[in-house]
C-alpha cells in the first residue's frame, strides 16, 4: 500500500459482570483446573440482561475516541467487526453511530468471526488510501455469551463479551506514531462446519413458535481447530515478516488472539518469539472473538507496553475459517 495508515488511538470496554472459573463449576460438569490447565483462562466478563454488542462497542469506540483526542464528529466511517450483531438489521455499526451521537458517516458490519477485527483494519487502510481526511472508526464487538449453549462444557467455558476500538487516519498523532505498516489476511470455507453458529440465518431459519435448538449457539470441533489455528498463524506470521524483511529476533510483541493460552504458546514456539515478547490477557476476558485483539491492544497500551520504536505483530484466527497478521510500528 502506497498511502500509510495510523492508529491514532485505542479503546476497550468489558461488562462489569465477571464469571469465573469457579462459578462455572456450578453451571456445567467442570472444574477450575480442568479450564486453567486446558486454556489458561481463569474468568470472562459477561453482558448483563440488555446489554448489547452497540452497547459494548460504542464505549469502547468512546474510549478510543478519548485516547486519540478525537471527537465523535470527526469521524467519517464506522467499519464494525462482529458474529453477533444486536439484531440482523439496523446494523451495529449503524446503532453504534447513532449511541455516539452522529450521523451521517460511512457505517456497515463485518463478519469475519474472531479475524474481524484485523479484517476491518485493512478496510480501514483502504478508506484511508482513498480519502486522505478521513477518520475511520474501526470497533470490534462481540456478546458471543448469548450465543453458547450453556448445556455444552466443551464450548461454553470458552467464551466472554468484550468491545475493542482503534481509529485510523491517513496521518499520524501529533507525538505518538502508530503505523500499520503491514496486513496480510486469508480464508478457506471448505473449512466452516468446523466451527459455527449455523441456525438464525437462511439456511437454518427460525419460524415463529419454534423452539431454538442447539444450532442457534457455537458448536465446534476443538481439537481440529487448534490444530489449523496454531499452523495457520505461525504460516501467515512468517510470510509477513518476510514480505517486510523482518528478522524475528526484531520483533519486540507478538499479540496474538487470545483463544487459548496452549495454541498462544504453540505460535510464538514455532516463530521463535520468546515467551516474554507474547502478550497474553486471556486469563481475565477469554475468548472474546473479534474484539480480542483490539482489546489486547487497548490493554497493551494501557500498561504503557506500546512506546516509541516498537515492531508489533498481530495475529488472528477465527470461524470461516479466517486468518491473518498485521504488522504495528511505533
Ligand atoms: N471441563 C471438563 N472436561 C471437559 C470440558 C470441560 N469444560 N470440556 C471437555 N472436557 C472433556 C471432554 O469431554 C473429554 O473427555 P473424555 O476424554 O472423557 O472424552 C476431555 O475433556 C478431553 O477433551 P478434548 O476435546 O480432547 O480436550 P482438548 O485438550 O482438545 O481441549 C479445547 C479442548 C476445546 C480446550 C481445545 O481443543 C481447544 O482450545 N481448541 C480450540 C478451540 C478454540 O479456540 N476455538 C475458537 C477458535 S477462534
Amino acid at each position: 500500500m502506497t498511502t500509510k495508515s495510523y492508529i491514532l488511538g485505542f479503546g476497550s470496554y468489558a461488562p462489569e459482570r465477571i464469571l469465573t472459573n469457579t462459578d462455572l463449576e456450578s453451571l456445567v460438569d467442570t472444574t477450575d483446573e480442568w479450564i486453567t490447565t486446558r486454556t489458561g483462562i481463569k474468568q470472562r466478563h459477561m453482558a448483563a440482561e440488555g446489554e448489547t454488542t452497540s452497547d459494548l462497542g460504542a464505549k469502547a469506540a468512546m474510549n478510543a475516541l478519548a485516547s486519540a483526542g478525537l471527537a465523535a464528529k470527526d469521524l467519517t466511517h464506522i467499519l464494525v467487526a462482529t458474529c453477533t450483531p444486536d439484531a440482523m438489521c439496523p446494523s451495529t455499526a449503524c446503532l453504534i453511530e447513532r449511541k455516539l451521537g452522529v450521523s451521517g458517516l460511512m457505517a456497515v458490519d463485518l463478519n469475519a468471526a474472531c479475524s474481524g477485527f484485523l479484517y476491518a483494519l485493512n478496510l480501514a487502510q483502504g478508506i484511508v488510501a482513498m480519502n486522505a481526511d478521513a477518520k475511520v472508526l474501526v470497533v470490534a464487538a462481540e456478546v458471543l455469551t448469548r450465543r453458547l449453549n450453556w448445556n455444552d462444557r466443551s464450548t461454553c467455558v470458552l467464551f466472554g463479551d468484550g468491545a475493542g476500538a482503534a481509529i485510523v487516519s491517513a496521518r499520524p498523532n501529533e507525538g505518538r506514531t502508530v503505523e500499520i505498516a503491514d496486513c496480510l489476511l486469508s480464508s478457506d470455507g471448505a473449512l466452516g462446519d468446523l466451527l459455527l453458529i449455523s441456525g438464525g440465518g437462511t439456511s437454518i431459519p427460525y419460524k415463529h413458535g419454534d423452539s431454538v435448538g442447539d444450532e442457534f449457539f457455537v458448536r465446534m470441533e476443538g481439537r481440529e481447530i487448534f490444530k489449523h489455528a496454531v499452523r495457520s498463524m505461525a504460516r501467515v506470521c512468517e510470510e509477513l515478516l518476510t514480505r517486510n524483511g523482518i528478522k524475528r529476533e526484531d520483533v519486540d510483541m507478538l499479540l496474538p488472539h487470545q483463544a487459548n493460552l496452549r495454541i498462544i504458546e504453540a505460535v510464538g514456539k514455532k516463530l521463535d518469539i520468546p515467551a516474554e515478547k507474547v502478550f497474553v490477557n486471556l486469563q481475565e476476558y477469554g475468548n472474546t472473538s473479534a474484539a480480542s485483539v483490539p482489546l489486547a491492544l487497548a490493554d497493551a497500551d494501557s500498561k504503557n507496553m506500546l512506546p516509541a520504536g516498537r515492531t508489533i505483530l498481530l495475529t488472528t484466527f477465527g470461524g470461516g475459517f479466517t486468518w491473518g497478521a498485521a504488522l504495528l510500528r511505533t
